[in-house]
């Protein structure tokens, strides 16, 4: 057997998690679901969310790969045969993200050429993001280059590209973020965007704000699709977990925070105060930054270091992707590793060309009343994540018993937050899924509207 590679430190493995993490769910995703589902009170549903839920999983995830030492399916078999079907589940996942994610990643560098090429104006006018997704070859070839960067990545070998680039990627990604969003705060009329941002209007609370904050929330942390399994199985024992899992979430929520201060307040800016453009959906990063850009001094250049920032962020985290994807398929196929890593790549393109094609030909053509990449979106984030999550709870709180898990994440010092732990694995979370889940699927089948 081949020794598994751990991470250096602490910090080596914070910043490869957080690299995975921090990706296109933070700047691109984060910030119109927030925008669509209320501001304020979106913002404070996800860091309530976040800190709860989202801890507990994300700490039992990673003890649950470092106590095995194994990736998703490996591991739920290893403590409980019965549970091994939970593994297969939670590895499905990630082959259906990653062709839609690198849809979006296309779309994020045609915007960075339109930059370098100094045609940042031109992306900033009204319809140009409407005009070029709805094409046909254009998104496509940004598509498979992107993926086939993912692919490269992956074949040139994993860890250290990754840790090495985050290293230098996520510090500069924060610094600009702040940068954009303080300067969008002053631009006319983005104080009220502001306001609605942070401020959270109880009276916009819905049902549909809860699924959509913990859709984000699997999402965002990459939980519940065994890749945090995975990277605690590269951890080394003498680093804490507890201690690890805070610094991601900061880097994760932080990162997520700054994208909506950008982007929400931009929109109030530019839209002269019409709520109506807080609805737009996948397309609000796109539309409203580049008029950010225009605006400014010097704005070719940073619009054209902040699209750099975010294909990177957005690299690692479909190298993440695909990694799980790779290595899933290898545990089980004796197939040379490049030669699978090119029968992925191939496999994802021809999943991902739907998406691409949905905002334009194949426009028409819906599922369930959603557009292709819409509903490649919802089956995974609030379908099968919050099953597999489910699943996890289940099998943590009642089969392998938090206890398991403790006793690994105590290698380390005592669990501060133990309690909370136990009572989220246990009772809130499989509770809070079961609801969730339930009322979404209605929801989507319009039996009933939230
Ligand atoms: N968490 C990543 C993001 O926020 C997306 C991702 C999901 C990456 C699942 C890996 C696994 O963009």
């Amino acid at each position: 057997m081949e020794k598994r590679s751990s991470f250096t430190g602490k910090l080596g493995f914070v910043l490869a998690a957080a690299g995975s993490a921090v990706g296109l769910g933070n700047i691109w995703r984060f910030p119109y679901l927030a925008a669509k589902y209320g501001g304020g009170i979106f913002l404070l549903t996800y860091i309530i969310l976040s800190l709860t839920f989202g801890f507990a999983l994300m700490v039992g995830e990673i003890a649950l790969g470092r106590k095995t030492g194994l990736s998703a399916i490996g591991a739920f078999k290893k403590v409980n045969k019965k549970f091994a079907f939970v593994g297969w589940i939670v590895s499905i996942i990630p082959m259906i993200i990653l062709p839609y994610y690198s849809v979006i990643g296309g779309w994020v560098s045609k915007y960075l050429f339109a930059f370098v090429a100094g045609d940042g104006h031109s992306a900033s006018v009204d319809g140009y993001f409407e005009s070029f997704i709805s094409k046909t070859g254009e998104p496509i070839f940004w598509f498979v280059l992107f993926i086939s960067l993912t692919a490269l990545v992956v074949i040139l070998g994993v860890e250290k590209g990754i840790e090495r680039v985050s290293k230098v990627m996520m510090p500069i990604l924060v610094v600009l973020s702040i940068f954009i969003a303080v300067y969008v705060m002053f631009i006319d009329g983005a104080w009220q965007g502001v306001i609605y941002y942070v401020k959270p209007d109880f009276s916009k609370l819905s049902f549909m704000t809860v699924v959509a904050a913990m859709g984000q929330l699997f999402y965002s942390m990459s939980l519940a699709m065994g890749i945090m399994i995975t990277y605690g199985s590269y951890m080394k024992k003498d680093v804490s977990l507890e201690r690890s899992v805070h610094s991601i979430e900061l880097f994760d929520t932080g990162i997520a925070f700054f994208a909506g201060l950008m982007i929400i307040p931009a929109v109030f800016a530019f839209s002269g105060g019409d709520e109506s453009a807080l609805g737009k959906g996948p397309g609000l990063m796109f539309v409203t930054l580049p008029k950010v850009f225009d605006t400014m001094a010097g704005g070719q250049i940073i619009g054209a270091l902040f699209f750099i920032l975010v294909l990177f962020a957005a690299l690692t985290s479909s190298v993440s992707l695909m990694e799980t994807v790779v290595s899933i398929l290898a545990d089980k196929l004796k197939i040379n590793r490049k030669i699978l890593c090119l029968i992925v790549l191939a496999g994802c393109i021809l999943i991902g060309l739907p998406s691409s094609l949905g905002y334009g030909v194949w426009g028409g053509f819906k599922i369930l009343g959603l557009q292709l990449l819409d509903f490649f979106d919802f089956i995974s984030n609030s379908v099968l994540m919050p099953v597999a999550a489910l699943l996890f709870c289940i099998f943590i709180g009642y089969f392998a018993k938090p206890s398991y898990l403790i006793e690994e994440i105590e290698l380390n010092g005592k669990f501060k937050m133990k309690g909370l732990f136990n009572v989220m694995i246990k009772y809130v979370a499989p509770v809070c899924l079961v609801i969730i889940l339930v009322s979404s699927i209605l929801d989507v089948f319009g039996v009933v509207k939230i």
